[in-house]
């Protein structure tokens, strides 16, 4: 238990200049029921997000596919200052009987960070959750809403915010990802 906060906390102290860190532990909420890790795979735009210190470019975009071992390909890219980055992590279900709860790990060294599926429709959107407990005082947390495209319908933008509402996650934070330009040249 020490050595994973020795760990996390290192890891989280440069976000504190830009999270706003909440008291008490991190909110349960109900994650989609019967999640289905294989329609969940393919590519996914950021379209809004919680902001997050270690995200700054714009054309957010995540690809999730399975690798020969069992676990999760995730590659991710953005283009920040006009270049095209990308970023290679690995993602594991870490209790089958809790398929919606997956842990995205970018580095080899970093613990895995909670990456929660709390509701998703496989095809257009998916609302995103990830919460870590500092010594069950605080928490820290980031919230993303994805699409299957760069943008989404108001309202279902509106639904999703709801969604992390009704479960007692502050995102009035909350702000659109620039999602504009991403497929001309830059
Ligand atoms: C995601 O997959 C699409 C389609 O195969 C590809 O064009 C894109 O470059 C991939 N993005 C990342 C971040 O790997």
């Amino acid at each position: 238990m020490k050595a994973s906060f020795i760990l996390i906390l290192p890891l989280l102290l440069p976000l504190s200049s830009a999270q706003i860190p909440h008291w008490g532990t991190c909110p349960e909420p109900p994650l989609q029921a019967n999640f289905i890790l294989s329609k969940f795979l393919g590519t996914w735009y950021e379209v809004a997000k919680l902001p997050a210190q270690f995200e700054k470019g714009r054309c957010i975009e995540t690809n999730f596919s399975m690798k020969a071992d069992g676990t999760i390909k995730v590659s991710s890219s953005e283009i920040l200052k006009g270049r095209l980055k990308t970023l290679e992590g690995t993602g594991v279900v870490e209790d089958i009987k809790q398929p919606a709860k997956l842990g995205i790990s970018f580095s080899y060294v970093a613990p895995y960070s909670p990456y929660w599926i709390i509701s998703t429709d496989y095809d257009k959107s998916a609302v995103i959750y990830s919460c870590t407990d500092i010594l069950q005082i605080f928490h820290f947390d980031f919230a993303w809403i994805l699409g299957r495209t760069r943008t989404l319908p108001a309202d279902t933008i509106n639904k999703a915010r709801e969604i992390f509402t009704n479960s007692n996650i502050d995102v009035t934070k909350m702000i659109a990802s620039r999602q504009l330009g991403c497929d001309k040249e830059f």
